[in-house]
């Protein structure tokens, strides 16, 4: 649609205006309606980054030694971030932090481990640092066989719960923070959990597929991502979840090996390059036309449609109440 002269000049003089305001102010008048944005499937990291300076922000990642994860740590360092790159050993996080350059923290932390998630999260919280970003990315896929942590699903207590922690602990540093973003790693396949989060069956008992579980793990990521943002809105924080389209990765590790052939050979027809791969992420992250934007799911570096359960309010509350409860003895006693 163009604008004509006077259309120009109105837009010209609001958002002057806008701008001339105090920040507190400021963002109480930005719309947290997400813009349709200029990026797509085919976008890059680095071109969804590009021009923008984020020396001064720390953002933290984890899973920063694989895949999606290091693309993203390496872009975002790129871009001048200072990167809390966690992975699950320390070598693992030296190496990422290493192969990419740039400012750079290795950190540790495995999300099966809850102690290990808590004491990661305090460590943070002892670094004296303002957190302006924390991007919950590690995961798991399609284990075969049914597995428990905790008497937990495996899948649904180191996609969800394990992160769960995490963000319990950092939410009052990203709530003080200028302008802090949670960013969680969902997935379109959460379609595959046709019934929503079955409270009932957290730990598999009444019946386990890998990929259902997946499904749910990632819905719960999604959710987790909305009920977060509720409790933020009240801070300049804001809370977001991303399908990053499909991509060859170390995620596909549990496939059947034909599996994992044919996406080698085959998957450059319909999957994405991890470089694509990491653009909503990093879009969703650190995009200045997102400010005040939260609780929304995005593909493909734009919001996506309201599907399946992914907007189901009561669905979110009542997970972040039983998740509260299942990690109840690994949470801040005060989320202050
Ligand atoms: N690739 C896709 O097509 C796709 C599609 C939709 C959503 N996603 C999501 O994108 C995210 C990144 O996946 P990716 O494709 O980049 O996979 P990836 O290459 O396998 O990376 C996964 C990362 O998670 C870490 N991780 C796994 N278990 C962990 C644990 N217990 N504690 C700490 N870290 C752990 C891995 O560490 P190790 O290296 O030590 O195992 C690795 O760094 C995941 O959340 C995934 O669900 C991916």
């Amino acid at each position: 649609m163009l604008l004509n002269r006077r259309q120009c000049l109105q837009a010209g003089w609001v958002a002057a205006l806008t701008l001339a305001l105090p920040w507190p102010l400021r963002a109480a008048v930005v719309s947290n309606t997400p813009p349709r944005s200029e990026f797509d499937g085919d976008s890059t990291a680095e071109e969804v980054t590009a021009g923008l300076n984020l020396s001064g922000l720390t953002i933290a990642i984890t899973g920063a030694n694989s895949g999606l994860g290091l693309e993203t740590l390496r872009v975002l360092a790129m871009r001048g971030a200072h990167v809390l790159a966690i992975a699950r050993t320390r070598e693992k996080a030296e190496r990422a932090c290493a192969q990419v350059g740039g400012h750079t923290t290795p950190l540790h932390l495995d999300l099966g481990d809850w102690e290990s998630v808590a004491a990661c999260a305090e460590h943070i919280r002892g670094m004296d640092i303002t957190l302006d970003g924390l991007i919950c990315n590690a995961g798991i896929m399609g284990l075969p066989e049914l597995q428990r942590i905790n008497g937990i699903e495996r899948q649904f207590a180191i996609n969800h719960l394990g992160h769960f922690i995490l963000i319990r602990h950092l939410q009052p540093l990203l709530m003080a923070a200028p302008q802090g973003r949670c960013t969680l790693l969902s997935s379109q396949a959460h379609r595959r959990a046709e019934n929503g989060i079955e409270f009932d069956n957290l730990d598999g008992s009444k019946h386990y597929d890998p990929w259902v579980a997946y499904a749910t793990s990632k819905l719960a990521n999604a959710l987790c991502a909305r009920a977060l943002a509720a409790r933020m809105s009240d801070s300049r924080a804001t809370a977001n979840s991303v399908h990053p389209g499909v991509i060859m990765t170390n995620l596909g590790k549990h496939l059947p090996r034909w599996q994992q052939v044919a996406g080698e050979y085959l998957g450059w027809m319909f999957m994405k390059t991890v470089e694509e791969g990491a653009a909503t992420t990093c879009y969703v992250a650190t995009s200045p036309e997102l400010v005040g934007v939260r609780g929304y799911y995005f593909a493909d570096c734009n919001v996506a449609e309201d599907e399946g359960y992914l907007y189901d309010d009561a669905m979110a509350e009542q997970l972040w109440q039983v998740s509260t409860e299942l990690t109840r003895d690994y949470l801040p006693t005060k989320n202050a």
